[in-house]
């Protein structure tokens, strides 16, 4: 593995305590100087449908915890095409609107900058050209727009887009710019699926305020991240939803900073886990709880049919450890409300859709992988793959043919400081192989171990500390830069990303 040198501007950052501010005007000079125009729209059948959106991003109020007026950031959206239901705002919330689409679309989303300093957008989990995919030197200055242009190839899924701006990611997102993305296609439709009122996205975020109830995002450290005072769902505090007695499948996004949720009914009711980052599983799968991290995704049924009418479940995160020191509080997320009785008809699927399990003796480095260590070093940080983030630097190992199937190790077994980091990789659904644990932090990866959701398709894992998981991935079909990195967000923006060049 070649160390990568660090870019002078990280050294910077890194070696003084973080500052934010300084974060700002050094990703505000580097983007001056690299604002480029996002390159070609990639090539598309002639019958693709165009669905076009425009996003505005601005400076905005939104109530967040009960009778405070608090300063957010927020994406307004509107179709352009006569596809309505391609844009759902989330009720009351000051989250993006939900983004749908059917496989085959063509996704032509404008977005115009008027937060005052540089962004730029990325659709967390879709397989879109190196252009369209929301890199740092792609960002785009306040006053400017810029138009994503691609098709949409991924199969029916919770994905999400978010704010990936230089050093300014976790900020950005934090102050509300994220909102899901949901695809469908013609096999999910074909399931009896809770619909309509019946399918709702659940985005999980953490916030402090000040005593004027604005957003505080501090204190950051380099070991937990930024971890809120405040549990947020859809953007409010003290979250509840109002449910009749049917089934409802719960689309829930770990949008947060750098939290991990352990999510449970308080009835102790099992989660049934139906899909995951890359869209349904091959059929439900029930756990004591669902273990998710910053990125990913799970999709719960969750039948009311038996719930009195006047009850209540609480969906909260159990106890845990390992993860790093701050993480692993009991905390209440979402207070469901049984308020009507409904009649319901639908039966919990046996089957959810067709997965296809790669052949691991089918990867062209099968039993050699491709191995990116994390690790820590006093001084610089986290590091990924020996190195940090470099605009467009990349080592000789982060070179990869495209459509190429291989074996992909993530070790978090080195370093100073051993905490647990989800690991995201742009471009392509993956699928885990194996994991395997240091004996040593045995006892606080089997407080989550029992809800990793590592069967269907993944873009993100949790790697907890001593562990190591092996992956198998196909890379895109698309060429050129394409970013992973941990996704807590104060990491990556802390520089603890790297880009994967995919050639032809
Ligand atoms: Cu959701 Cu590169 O991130
Ligand atoms: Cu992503
Ligand atoms: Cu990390």
């Amino acid at each position: 593995m070649t160390p990568t040198p660090l870019s002078p501007d990280r050294r910077q950052i890194l070696q003084g305590s973080l500052s934010l501010a300084a974060a700002g005007t050094l990703a505000r000079l580097s983007a001056a100087a690299q604002s480029t125009p996002i390159g070609s729209p990639p090539a598309l059948s002639p019958s693709a449908v165009a669905v076009r959106i425009s996003l505005v991003a601005a400076p905005s109020s939104a109530s967040i915890l009960p009778g405070v007026s608090t300063q957010v950031w927020r994406y307004t959206g509107q179709v352009r095409s006569f596809h309505s239901g391609a844009l759902q705002p989330i009720p009351g919330s000051h989250l993006g609107p939900v983004l749908r689409f059917q496989q085959g679309d063509r996704a032509q989303i404008t977005v115009t900058n008027l937060i005052g300093e540089d962004h730029v957008v990325h659709w967390h989990g879709l397989d879109v050209p190196s252009d369209m995919d929301g890199h740092p030197r792609h960002q785009f200055p306040h006053g400017s727009s810029t138009t994503y242009d691609f098709p949409v190839l991924n199969r029916a899924g919770t994905y999400w887009y978010h704010s990936h701006a230089d050093m300014r990611t976790g900020f950005q997102a934090y102050k509300g710019l994220a909102g899901p993305l949901v695809v469908s296609d013609a096999q999910e439709q074909a399931l009896a699926l809770p619909r309509g009122q019946f399918d709702v996205p659940l985005v999980l975020q953490d916030a402090s305020f000040d005593t004027a109830g604005q957003l505080a995002y501090s204190p950051l450290n380099m070991q937990n991240g930024f971890l809120g005072t405040t549990q947020l769902v859809n953007g409010k505090a003290n979250a509840t939803l109002n449910v009749a007695t049917r089934a409802y499948r719960l689309r829930i996004v770990n949008g947060a900073t750098s939290r991990v949720y352990k999510l449970a009914w308080s009835d102790g009711t099992p989660m049934v886990v139906i899909g995951n980052d890359g869209g349904l599983l091959a059929a439900p799968s029930l756990r004591p709880y669902v273990t998710l991290s910053p990125g990913e995704r799970a999709e719960v049924w969750a039948d009311f049919r038996q719930h009195a009418v006047g009850s209540q479940v609480v969906l909260r995160s159990l106890p845990f450890s390992g993860v790093s020191m701050g993480q692993g509080a009991q905390l209440d997320l979402l207070t469901v409300q049984v308020t009507q009785s409904q009649p319901e008809t639908l039966q919990l699927p046996a089957t959810l859709s067709t997965i296809q399990a790669y052949v691991p003796q089918q990867a062209t480095n099968y039993g050699n992988p491709r191995s990116f260590a994390i690790s820590f070093s006093p001084g610089i940080g986290f590091t990924l793959n020996g190195g940090t983030f470099q605009m467009t630097g990349v080592a000789a190992n982060e070179i990869v043919r495209r459509d190429t199937l291989e074996h992909v190790r993530i070790t978090n077994t080195t370093g100073m400081m051993v905490v647990g980091h989800p690991i995201h990789f742009h471009g392509r659904q993956f699928q885990v192989l194996g994991r395997s644990v240091a004996s040593a932090n045995l006892a606080g990866w089997q407080t989550l171990s029992q809800g990793f959701i590592d069967e269907g398709w993944k873009d993100t894992v949790l790697v907890m500390p001593g562990e190591t998981i092996d992956l198998l991935v196909r890379y895109s079909s698309y060429t050129g830069l394409f970013l992973y990195h941990c996704h807590n967000l104060v990491h990556e923006d802390m520089g603890m990303m790297r880009n994967l060049r995919i050639d032809p």
